[in-house]
């Protein structure tokens, strides 16, 4: 089987639910600390599938990491856990300093015991896969090319810096230890079960809720979307044939500015869900104080993992975006289950 960490988070959960739909799939033991952004009712699905094994707990936890390795004999580690909100690492950049750097630094250290007391082939096909960020390459201009693997590491905000320093840890492990690890970047991600304190999750809910489409600044800051259902198949590639001690950037071709992303989302609830005026979702666009800091433009050159492995993502942004809207339309059982005290007082803290 394979130890996920984080796999009750958006992306984590969307691989866990991904894996298992192949009927031959080999098991998941998934350690999830069930922070804000953790929900079990993303993996309910799973509820009485006996190759999932849901644990409770802190990757910094080494007495339980420890325990898990030796019980369950992972052959791969894939660590998706981490604090990924920007906005909130601006407010209290504690918690990521203790999960992003702290964190992995004791997944490196249990992995690097269990992985040096397995033989033969065992030892030979562990892998140890880190999940990151193409925030870790900084902020570019207009006219700058995409990031490659080569790009300096020039992180911003205490999120991305915290992520840049795991990065740096793995890298470590790899040339001082020989643990064998692969590092994937990749670039924003979007669809289902994506925790409404994020632009697209976000703009949906508050437009259905008759709320403001909060948009930082000028909206002309640019991301490059990826599906997530493409990123979860990029992993897999990586996690099966991925070189070690390799980084593989993964991104979506989707390069778009965010007032862009949130007036084709208000066009297809129109489409989907017209307000009951008649007016336009897009009326309840607002122009808010920008985010400290604020990163202009990321985009995500994935060529190599082209190149080597032959990944590329199936899903265009107009595709993505509408299966992505028309999943939150579907699934407000799900929704009502995020919407808790702790996630209305974020947006207080945040937008008033
Ligand atoms: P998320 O915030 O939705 O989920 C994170 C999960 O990790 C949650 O289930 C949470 O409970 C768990 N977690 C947090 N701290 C933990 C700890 N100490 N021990 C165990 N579990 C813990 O994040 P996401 O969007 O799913 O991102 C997953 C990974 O991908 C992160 O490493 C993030 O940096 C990276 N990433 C995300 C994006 C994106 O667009 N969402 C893009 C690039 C990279
Ligand atoms: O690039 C990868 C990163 O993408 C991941 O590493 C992070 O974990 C993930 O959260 C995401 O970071 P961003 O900061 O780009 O995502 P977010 O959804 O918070 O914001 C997307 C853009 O939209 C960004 O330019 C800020 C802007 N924004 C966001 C919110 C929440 C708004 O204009 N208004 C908002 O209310």
């Amino acid at each position: 089987m394979i130890l996920v960490t984080g796999g009750a988070g958006f992306i984590g959960g969307n691989f866990v639910l991904d894996w298992f739909a192949d009927p031959h799939a080999e098991g998941i033991v998934n350690l999830d600390k069930l922070t804000y952004a953790g929900n079990l009712a993303t993996l309910e699905p799973l509820q009485k599938d006996g190759r999932h094994v849901f644990v409770h707990g802190d990757i910094g936890d080494k007495d339980l990491v420890s325990g898990l390795l030796k019980q369950h004999q992972p052959r791969a580690i894939v660590n998706f856990a981490a604090e990924s909100h920007v906005d909130r690492s601006i407010h209290g950049p504690g918690e990521f300093i203790q999960t992003n750097i702290f964190g992995t630094f004791n997944l490196l250290e249990c992995a690097r015991e269990y992985w040096g007391n397995l033989q033969g082939l065992d030892k030979d096909q562990f892998r140890f896969h880190h999940v990151s960020t193409d925030e870790v390459y900084g902020s570019l201009s207009a006219t700058d090319p995409a990031f490659s693997e080569e790009n300096s590491y020039e992180p911003n905000s205490p999120y991305s810096a915290s992520k840049a320093s795991s990065d740096h840890l793995v890298r470590a492990w790899f040339h001082t230890y020989g643990l064998p690890v692969v590092t994937t970047n990749c670039s924003n991600n979007y669809g289902p079960y994506h925790f409404p304190e994020k632009l697209i999750p976000l703009v949906i809910l508050n437009a259905l809720n008759k709320k403001p489409l909060p948009i930082y600044g000028d909206g002309q800051q640019i991301r490059d979307w990826l599906y997530v259902g493409d990123h979860c198949a990029a992993i897999r590639e990586v996690l099966a044939k991925g070189k070690l001690g390799e980084t593989y950037n993964i991104g979506g071709w989707n390069e778009k500015a965010n007032i862009d992303v949130v007036k084709t989302i208000c066009q297809i609830l129109d489409i989907l869900k017209p307000r009951e005026d008649g007016k336009s979702y897009a009326d309840q666009i607002t122009f808010v104080k920008d985010r400290p800091g604020h990163d202009r433009r990321y985009a995500i050159d994935a060529s190599k993992i082209e190149r080597d492995l032959g990944w590329r993502p199936a899903e265009t942004f107009d595709s993505g975006i509408r299966k992505t809207v028309q999943w939150y339309l579907d699934n407000p059982a799900w929704i009502q289950g995020v919407v808790s005290g702790s996630y209305r007082d974020w947006l207080q803290k945040q937008y008033s």
